[in-house]
Parts: C-alpha cells; structure tokens; sequence
C-alpha cells in the first residue's frame, strides 16, 4: 500500500509546530521563567534548547523519515527495542486522557465567556461551580456533566481530524497554528496597553544572575524544552515519517523548534502584562497574582478579563478560542503518535485503529470528570512527567546512540544542507541522558523525602508509582508482541 504523505514540507512543519506549541507555552513556559530568575532564566533555557531540544527533535525527525514508520517499527528497525516505542506512546496515552480534559474544559469556557459568567469570583465558579471539587482524592463524588460534555465534544473533534489521515491534518493545522499566535499578539497589544503592564513584565524579565548557580535552574529549563517541543512521545517520529523521501530534517527540526520559543517567549508578555494590570487594579503586588497551570487559564486571567474597561465577553472568547486552538493540535498529535504504531504492527484499518486510539484514552479520563478529578490530574500530570517521559527519554537517546548513532546520523547528513557533527553525538548519547537522569534521580529523593502535594500514600500510589509502572511493564509486554511480529513479516515474502 502507498504510504500517505504530507501535501508539502510547510505542512509538516505546521503540524509539528502545531505539536509542539500548546497549553504549555502559554501557562508553563512563562511561569518557569519567574520562577528561575526571570530574564537570567533565558541563558539556560537557550543553552537547553541547543544542547538537548534541537539534537532530540533531529534524531526523532531523522528516525521517523528514515524508516517511514511509527515509533514501534522505527525502534524495531534501528535497535531491536520497539518497546522504547511503545513506551513513548503510552506515556501519550496517559497525558492525552487528561489533556483532552482540560480541552473539554476550555470547550465549555467558551460558552461560559459568552456574557462572562464567572463574573468577579472566577475561582469560587471554576472550583466550586464547575468542577464541584471535593475534598480530595478519596471522594470521587460522581460526574460533573458539563466537564464529560466537554470531553466529549474533544475527542469527536480529535477523531474527525485525524481518521482520515495526514492531509486533513495539514488542513486542520494551516489554521490551529497560525490562528493562535495571531491570539497572542492580539493579548500583547491588548495587554501593554493596560495600567501596570509594565511593572507586570518587570517581574517575568527582571534577571537574577543569582539563579544560575542553582542547578535546579538548569533541570528546570531542560524539562520545559522537552515537554514543550513534545519530544519522547513518538509524536516527531510518526509524523517525519509522512515525509517525502528526500526532505531536509535537520533544517525542519530547527525552524520548529525556533518558532516554538519565539511563540513561548511572546507569550510571556501576553501573560504578564495582563498580571501587572489585574495587580495594579487590585492594588496588590504582581507576586500576589502570579500563577502557571489551570490556575492561571480558568482562573486569574478570566479574573482579568472581567476586569478590562471594555470588550470582556469578546476577550473571553479570544482567550478560550486560543487555548482551544493552542491545545487541539497538541492532543491529537498524541494520538496520531498512537494510530501509526499502532497501524505498523496490527494490519487494520486507520478508521478502527483511530477509533481505538480515542476510545481508550477517552475512557481513561472518566476519572478526571469527577468532582475529585482535578486531584488525580495533578497527580497523574506529576508523576507521567517527572518520571515516565524522563525515563523513555533517557532510554531512547541512549538506545539511539549504542545502536543507531551512525547510520541515522548519514541518513540524516545525506537529506539536509546543514550536516551535523560529533556534537550530535555528544549531546544525545552522553549530555541529554545524563542531565535526564540526574533529574529523575532528584526528583526520587524529594518524592521518598515527602509525599507529592501531601496526598495520601494510597493515592499515590495508584495515580503516580502505579501509573508509571504499568506504562513501563505494557511497554515491555507490547514490545515483545511486536517484535515478534515485526521478525515474521520481515521473513516472510518482501511485500
Ligand atoms: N508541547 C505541548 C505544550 O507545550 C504539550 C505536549 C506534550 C503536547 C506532549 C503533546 C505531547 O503544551
């Protein structure tokens, strides 16, 4: 069968891009950089971007492009360890069953924007009224309908972008990509005209030289390169490998991953001009009104835009629309990831192999639509990310570089002008796993030094050791699977 393929490079790069920028640029991204020493913050989040980011994203683009298959088969090919693969992809699992969530969230924020509903107690109606949070992760305490509304309108969308294969992909991505980050110039023009703008960005740039010898800094800068360019997930892998034959990946894996810190950068003016104004109309300081995550999206920016002298709903609506916009091409990329390897092992159709892909996930995140929801999202989020995704990362650089470093390094040097050199090597085989598992070493030690966020063990547990165990042991059980399979259709009659 012809394999399909992206209408153009631009469309790959769009919907790679399209990946890579979601909910994090604009809640995570900013947030971090306040955090660790503001403008100061820029030097190891480049040095990050350089070292690890823009190394991972070319092997992962030259891995897919060269095997034309998903993550599964590519690992299969290159090194014998499809279950590196599936590791990658069910990490997406997990992370879509609640990203997806969060989506279907913002899917009934935009109704509630209409007239802006929240009105001035923003977060008395996301937690109580919305979410109807209960008192921790013990008590479910039953559906919140409008959430699993919320979550069903995301997963139809997800499915009916990509059942059809990578060209609808492309259309789709020609406007969830551009559409947004005209959004967030649209709340940086909006935001530095507001009373207190300036003072707000003095807090995201402000440097504290200081920070830089804290190497928490440095952790925190390569984590938010890897999360934000969506690497370890198989996600760049699948779709480089819709690529045509003699297309530059090196080249392809830079332009993404500097439009993805170029959007991430603007975004923090976005954020923290419209924080300087909500500070100065409350007459507080800017550090009382900082927050990162579901916070500041649900709660202290519709706060804000309650707030604004004109134009509130219409703002609302931006907002919503471009978090929408932001977050969809992100979720279903994660799912995408999934169909191709899935695809690539099972001779089924892409319609069946999507349909499970959605269903599964979405059944996984019921648990998220309960009233104790919000504490098992946090709980998941935490433990998927500081654990399961350092872990398949570290794996995957140094699977690549034992086994494969030197015919995807010609295959990557024959497709592109720009060639890499030992620094390749270095940074994958040696840098990245390293700083990888440090951070998953510290974080080790504060987790056995105190329980994450004080949930119960219980729930930790299940939600978080559990979780991450299961991923590594349904990896190594489907690694096996296809293995096999894949060393029978290789003996047997080329096809
Ligand atoms: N890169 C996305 C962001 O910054 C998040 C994401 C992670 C998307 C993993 C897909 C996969 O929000």
């Amino acid at each position: 069968m012809e394999k399909e393929l992206w209408s153009s490079r631009g469309a790959f790069i769009m919907a790679a891009v399209g990946s890579a920028v979601g909910l994090g640029n604009l809640w995570r991204f900013p947030y971090v950089v306040y955090e660790n020493g503001g403008g100061a913050f820029l030097i190891p989040w480049v040095v990050a971007l350089v070292t690890a980011g823009i190394p991972l994203l070319m092997l992962e683009f030259a891995l897919g492009h060269m095997m034309r298959a998903g993550a599964p088969k590519s690992f299969h090919n290159i090194a014998r360890s499809s279950w590196v693969g599936w590791g990658c992809l069910l990490n997406g699992f997990v992370i879509v069953s609640y990203y997806a969530v969060v989506m279907g969230w913002v899917f009934v924020y935009l109704y509630y924007s209409i007239g802006v509903q929240w009105g001035d107690r923003a977060e008395e109606f996301f937690f109580k009224d919305f979410l109807g949070l209960s008192s921790g992760p013990g008590e479910l305490g039953g559906m919140r309908w409008p959430v699993l509304l919320g979550l069903v309108l995301t997963w139809i969308s997800i499915f009916l972008i990509i059942f059809k294969g990578v060209r609808v992909v492309g259309k789709v991505v020609a406007v969830t990509v551009p559409l947004p980050a005209l959004l967030i110039l649209l709340f940086v023009a909006r935001g530095m005209t507001l009373d207190g703008a300036l003072e707000g960005l003095k807090f995201y740039l402000k440097p504290d030289f200081s920070k830089l010898l804290d190497p928490k800094v440095w952790l925190a800068a390569y984590a938010q390169v890897f999360f934000s360019l969506s690497l370890a997930f198989g996600i760049m892998v699948a779709y480089a490998s819709y690529l045509h034959e003699r297309s530059d990946v090196v080249g392809s894996a830079i332009i993404t991953a500097a439009l993805d810190a170029g959007i991430s950068f603007v975004a923090g003016f976005a954020v923290f001009s419209v924080l300087g104004y909500l500070a100065f109309q409350k007459g507080v300081g800017v550090p009382e009104v900082v927050a990162g995550g579901p916070s500041l999206a649900f709660v202290t920016y519709p706060t804000a835009i309650k707030l604004l002298p004109f134009g509130a709903s219409f703002f609302g609506l931006c907002f919503f629309l471009m978090l929408l916009t932001l977050g969809i091409d992100s979720a279903f990329s994660l799912v995408e990831a999934f169909v191709a390897g899935v695809k690539d092992v099972w001779n089924i159709s892409r319609t069946k192999a999507t349909l499970i892909s959605c269903l599964l996930p979405m059944i996984g995140g019921l648990i998220f639509c309960t009233k104790g929801g919000l504490y098992w999202l946090d709980i998941v989020d935490h433990f998927i990310t500081n654990f399961g995704l350092t872990f398949f990362g570290a794996v995957e650089c140094l699977v690549v570089a034992l086994f494969g470093r030197r015919i995807l390094k010609e295959h990557m040097n024959r497709v592109s002008k720009i060639k890499v050199g030992k620094w390749w090597d270095f940074c994958i085989g040696v840098l990245t796993p390293l700083i990888l598992v440090i951070s998953i070493v510290m974080n080790l030690i504060e987790r056995i030094r105190k329980p994450y966020e004080g949930y119960p063990g219980w729930a930790l547990a299940l939600g978080g050791w559990g979780v991450v165990a299961l991923v590594i042991i349904a990896a190594l059980i489907l690694g096996y699977l296809s293995r096999r399979r894949f060393e029978r259709l290789n003996s047997g009659p080329v096809s």
